[in-house]
């Protein structure tokens, strides 16, 4: 949608629009060629765009020049594009927050005869044509940006005409991983909750966190947000030590757990009833993280508010900075990612199932324990950081660096699909009846209480990431971790076919639904191990480590 757009912005909405298009195509160009950016500042210029910006219903007619003709008289647009969901929707990002107020100005409120209407203007609008014959006979001319992944099967075909299995891991990355235009509406979400959040607390702000932010995001993954009070001013002002000085009247209550419960109740209360958009609003005030879930309709996005949960805003901007050290980090992950999904292994559903985020910690720490390691513990990154990204969150230390060029790798030259093997490898042999995973020191330690799987909270160190997993589960894991190992060490499937009859190979075998072992086959391949290798994995299930990967 955004090809071409300088001649057709020109065509239809005059010069002033291409050179701001212009500009900010020059600095997206220098923005590439910058340094990293730490999350913060990311968020930051995000956040910033989602305010200049607006969702707008479009009817399936609708015509692309005459929209944005339209639009323009408001002022300079940036950005736009189009997508589905129930229905054409278009984001709008002007060059300047004027333009939507303008826009506010010109906007009328909707006439209902027998409905009742809650008068809360939000920046979510419909588009209206009531003069327009010509657009009703017309094509709809503009191309929408898909915000959901591809089927699992067109995947599986995809991969499979790749040439070789890092090219898969790759292309499989590019498929899965949140889109420009997806991570804006995810950001443009946050910026109309707050909208209505500000009308109790005017300083308050809405952040996007979990894996919307941290880089292994797939397509139609929640919409994680945190309510952030801690900018309001006022928290870290000193009382004047003489004179006469004011402070706020403010009321009290037993517990900062009860503060966050009431203010998302309230606020929980607010999205229900007047937000428009969002739908199946629950209040889960009693979780160990109270939350307000919700369904927002016009992105399609499945939401979880949270508003005490600023330790898991540190593990989200981590686990972002462990994925920009090394494109091969979250190539591994997104790839793990998609064939614990593909085999069940994790779930939408909340249960005693391996979730992703203790998944990704498992690759990081695998990646943690290679010779030379691919990325640095965090304890060492810790040691790396500088005054001001000092951190203590309840008593947890959250300190760590930010600033990506403090940050020297060793050299390691492994290919994505060595990784992917030796990471089936090290999991099918890993001693989890006596070792917790633990990316703070890079080594395996002992476990500090009985779980079958224990992986140490980075920040929250007394805490097990995956304490709802059973042994079930584990073992379910484990024997896929055999399984595939055993298939990427059979050469057969694991030599690139022709590429036109796009057999499944390599990573596209690991994939397919038919592999799916659970224990039952599991129990099967015991009795034919296929080589010594095999049966040296399976011992591993017995609980009997034979080859203990305790920190490598
Ligand atoms: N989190 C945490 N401890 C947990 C679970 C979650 O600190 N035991 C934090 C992590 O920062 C995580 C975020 O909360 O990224 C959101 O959790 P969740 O939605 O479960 O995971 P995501 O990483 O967002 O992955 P998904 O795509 O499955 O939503
Ligand atoms: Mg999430």
């Amino acid at each position: 949608c955004f090809q071409n757009i300088d001649t057709f912005l020109c065509r239809c909405i005059g010069t002033n629009a291409v050179v701001a298009r212009n500009e900010a195509t020059r600095k997206d160009e220098t923005d590439e060629k910058d340094e990293r950016k730490p999350l913060h500042a990311v968020r930051v210029e995000r956040q910033e765009q989602a305010e200049r910006s607006v969702l707008i219903s479009c009817h399936s007619g609708t015509n692309e020049k005459k929209f944005l003709k339209y639009l323009s008289r408001h002022g300079v647009i940036k950005k736009y594009f189009f997508y589905e969901s129930y229905g054409v929707y278009a984001v709008v990002e002007f060059a300047n927050r004027e333009s939507v107020a303008s826009l506010f100005e010109e906007a009328t409120i909707p006439s209902v005869s027998n409905d009742s209407i809650v008068p809360f203007k939000s920046r979510l609008l419909s588009l209206r044509n009531l003069s327009s014959v010509d657009s009703l006979n017309k094509q709809s001319d503009y191309q929408c940006q898909p915000q959901t992944t591809i089927p699992i099967n067109e995947l599986i075909q995809k991969l499979s005409r790749e040439e070789s299995i890092d090219h898969q891991m790759t292309s499989l990355t590019e498929a899965y991983q949140l889109t420009e235009e997806n991570s804006r509406l995810r950001f443009l979400v946050c910026s109309l909750l707050k909208d209505i959040a500000v009308a109790y607390f005017p300083e308050c702000t809405i952040k996007p966190f979990g894996s919307s932010v941290n880089g292994f995001g797939k397509l139609g993954c929640d919409l994680d947000m945190f309510l952030d009070l801690d900018g309001i001013h006022g928290w870290n002002v000193k009382m004047p030590k003489s004179g006469l000085s004011l402070e706020f009247q403010m009321k009290r209550a037993n517990s900062e757990r009860g503060v966050t419960q009431s203010i998302l109740s309230v606020v929980g209360e607010c999205v229900d009833q007047f937000e428009p958009g969002c739908v199946g609003v629950q209040k889960i005030l009693n979780a160990r993280c109270p939350l307000v879930r919700f369904s927002h309709q016009p992105s399609g996005f499945q939401c979880d508010l949270t508003a005490n949960n600023r330790v898991a805003m540190k593990s989200t901007e981590l686990l972002y900075l462990y994925g920009e050290l090394d494109p091969r980090v979250r190539s591994l992950v997104f790839t793990v990612r998609c064939w614990a999904r593909a085999h069940s292994i994790t779930s939408s559903i909340p249960g005693a199932w391996i979730t992703n985020f203790s998944l990704t910690i498992m690759v990081l720490f695998f990646l943690q324990t290679r010779r030379p390691p691919i990325i640095p513990t965090l304890d060492h990154l810790r040691e790396l950081a500088g005054p001001a990204d000092k951190s203590v969150i309840e008593g947890n230390d959250c300190t760590f660096v930010s600033d990506f060029s403090k940050i020297q790798l060793q050299t390691n030259t492994e290919t994505l699909e060595r990784l992917l093997c030796e990471f089936f490898d090290f999991y099918a042999t890993f001693a989890f009846s006596k070792m917790s995973i633990n990316i703070r020191k890079g080594k395996a330690q002992n476990k500090p209480e009985v779980a079958p799987l224990h992986i140490q909270n980075p920040f929250e160190t007394s805490l097990n990431v995956s304490k709802n997993v059973n042994t079930t589960q584990l073992q379910r894991f484990v024997a896929l971790c055999q399984e595939s190992s055993w298939l990427l060490h059979q050469s057969e499937s694991n030599m690139p076919r022709d590429g036109e009859t796009a057999t499944p190979w390599g990573l596209a075998t690991l994939l397919l639904p038919s592999q799916v072992t659970g224990i039952k086959s599991c129990k099967k391949r015991r009795q034919e191990p296929a080589s010594e290798r095999i049966r040296s994995l399976l011992e591993s299930l017995k609980g009997v480590p034979v080859l203990p990967h305790q920190g490598g």
